[in-house]
This record gives C-alpha cells, structure tokens and sequence, in this order.
C-alpha cells in the first residue's frame, strides 16, 4: 500500500501551521501530571499550537486553565515551564496583575484605564479536565467533551473498557520523568507507535523481553488484544527481567506478565506494564521538532519501599524511546526528498488510519 501523503506533510511550515489549529488547538491535548500543579498558587506552562497556557491551582484547590497572555498589551506573564505563584499574577512590563482565578485585580493608574465590561481584563480562560491523573485541555470551547475524543480510540485498541481502570492511573506517582528534544515531525514519532515491523531490526533488547514482538506483529499492529507476554525467564519489564516493584494492585492475573499500549491522539501514548505505567506526551514544537516527555509511574507503596529502584526499569524502556527517536529523525531527513514515497506493508495498517484521522480532523475543521 502507497499512500497520498508526501514528504511536505512532515517538512512543511504551512501544513503545520494548520495542523496547529485545526488539530492541537482543537482536541484534548495532555499537557502536565495533576500532582505536578496540586499545592494552591503552582502553575505549569503547555504550548500549545500558537498558543501558551497556564495551568494555575487557585487557592481554593480549583484547577485553572488560562491563557498566558496579559490583557494590557500581550506580553506572556509567565516564561518558567512551571514554578509558585504569589497571590496574583503580575505582568513584569506594565504591572497589571490578576488573581489566580484569571480575573483582573489591578493596574497602575487604574483610574485612567477606558470603560470596558471588566470581563475584558480578565485572562481569557481555557477548558481543563483531569483523567488518569494527567491534566488534559482543549482551546476549542465547542469542541466535544474528552471522554468522545478518546473512548473510541480505547474500543478500537482494547475492544474493552475496562482495562485501562486495572492500571489506576490517577493513584500512581512520578518516580522518574525524561525529556527527549526530537528532531522529527510530530506525525512520524507516532507513525513509530503505530507498528512494530521496526522491533525485530531497531529493538533487539525490547524484543528479548517480549518474544512476539520478533515477528514484527508486536500488539499494536498485530491482531494480539490481550497484550504482549513476557518471555519465560522474565519476572518484570527491566534490563535484568526483575520487576522493580508489586504487580499493581487492581491489576488482573492475566496481566501480570504482560504489556499493553495505546495510543491516544494526537498527542499521548500509554505503555501499561504489570508494575507500572508510562506515559509519553507529544508538544509538537514545529514541523522538524518535537519535544516528548516520558513519565514512569508507579504505586505510591513501591516508591516508598527503602529499597526502590527504578532505574533498570527505566533503562528498557528509554533505551527503547531512544531507538524510536532516532529512527523517527532519519525518516524526518527523508522527507525532504522529492523521491519520498513511503510504502506501507499490512502490518502497517494502523498508520493508515492514522493517516485518516488527521485527513479527517483537518477537513472536519474547515468545514466549520
Ligand atoms: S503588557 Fe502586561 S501590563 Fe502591559
Ligand atoms: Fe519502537
């Protein structure tokens, strides 16, 4: 199978300028972990498209999303990536400040200032939601709720709902948190996830730990549902086959020596193991560039044990997002060839429809 893609749909300013807002700036995007903005005045920063948000805990506990932009003249307010907030929100420039609900508090020579509608000067709010104990918002005010966003994705992975809930998300805690600044359009780091043709070639250590995936089936383009086993001699998903903590405690027997993923467009990618998760979240930086936060979370009873250790874990696994990236910045040069015509072989399926639901997002939003 061909497809009608060609290069400049990864190399292309303009094609990612629409993808920003008829993409990013209009589905639910994971942006922070809920416990990294939990203490009243934390903020964190998400870029988003052309936009910058900031998600701000107000002092009564309440989660804000709002946009990082001061009314005055539009200067961001905030530049740290995340931090603690005062009781407001002060513009460094003209003085103007806000509360950490968004609403406008005072300036310089108020007085002066025109008559407008007060909601004027308030910072322009941006809708958040919290689910599996990931901050996730959406710029679009009409665009649907997550749950419609994401539940067909989940059916069409897991051909059930209810496998995601064994991983109790929301009740893990970030042992470890890895940034990768890659060089590669946002579109082909997930195109990776989307099959496992490469884990024979690129993944040899990954693929000891987990023997289907030498066929190049792997679980996600492969018809395996019920997940990867662990091959005989590995008790955990680590370097050394040693678990690094418990199974999770909900989890169900038939998932103690296995791994599941899921993708969660456009911008999340889940990897379920028996004693932890990992979430890979995608902030699309330009057509070229990417960057991708990895979190590997674990019960808070197995990171309080004095003997925790995740690092041998953590090695697989990044060794692992190592390998993908690279592969994913080599494709990135290729894309600048005229002679750029990828084939894409049926265990290759799922970047097809991939490849439709971008199609997709974008004409749906210029439609509207
Ligand atoms: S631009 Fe913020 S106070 Fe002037
Ligand atoms: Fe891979």
């Amino acid at each position: 199978m061909t497809s009608s893609w060609d290069g400049t749909r990864y190399t292309s300013p303009e094609i990612f300028a629409q993808e920003s807002s008829r993409i990013f700036e209009r589905c639910w995007m994971c942006v922070a972990r809920a416990e990294t903005v939990q203490a009243p005045g934390s903020f964190h920063r998400a870029e988003i498209g052309t936009e910058s948000v900031l998600l701000v805990r107000d002092r009564y506990g309440t989660l804000r999303g709002l946009l990082n932009l001061c009314r005055h003249r539009g200067a961001r307010l905030c530049t740290d990536r995340r931090g603690t907030l005062g009781k407001t929100i002060r513009c460094m420039y003209h003085g103007w400040s806000y509360g950490l609900d968004g609403n406008f508090v005072s300036a310089p020579y108020a007085h002066d200032l025109p008559k407008d509608p007060a909601e004027n000067r308030n910072l322009c709010p941006v809708r958040t939601t919290e689910w599996l104990g990931y901050i996730w918002l959406n710029l679009s005010s009409s665009s649907p709720p997550l749950t419609e966003q994401m539940e067909p994705q989940l059916d069409r992975r897991f051909g059930r709902a209810d496998l995601l809930t064994q991983y109790t998300m929301d009740k893990l805690t970030t042992a470890l948190t890895k940034t990768y600044e890659v060089r590669a359009n946002w579109k082909l780091i997930l195109e990776n996830f989307c099959e496992c043709y490469h884990c024979p070639t690129l993944h040899p250590e990954l693929s000891a730990v987990l023997p289907s995936f030498r066929t190049g089936y792997g679980t996600i383009s492969g018809p395996v549902r019920q997940g990867a086993r662990f091959a005989g001699h590995m008790a955990g998903f680590s370097m050394s086959g040693r678990a690094a903590a418990p199974a999770l405690p909900d989890l169900r027997t038939e998932n103690e020596r296995t791994f599941h993923s899921v993708n969660l467009w456009p911008n999340a990618v889940l990897i379920l193991l028996p004693d932890h998760v990992v979430c890979l979240r995608l902030e699309p930086v330009a057509a070229d560039r990417t960057q991708v936060t990895a979190d590997w979370l674990f019960h808070p009873d197995a990171t309080a044990a004095p003997d925790f250790d995740p690092c041998d874990a953590v090695k697989l696994l990044d060794l692992t997002n190592q390998q993908d990236f690279q592969a994913s910045e080599r494709c990135q040069l290729g894309a600048r060839s005229k002679h750029f015509t990828p084939v894409y072989p049926p265990r290759e399926h799922v970047i097809a429809y991939f490849h439709h639901w971008v199609d997709q997002a974008l004409a749906a939003q210029d439609e509207s």
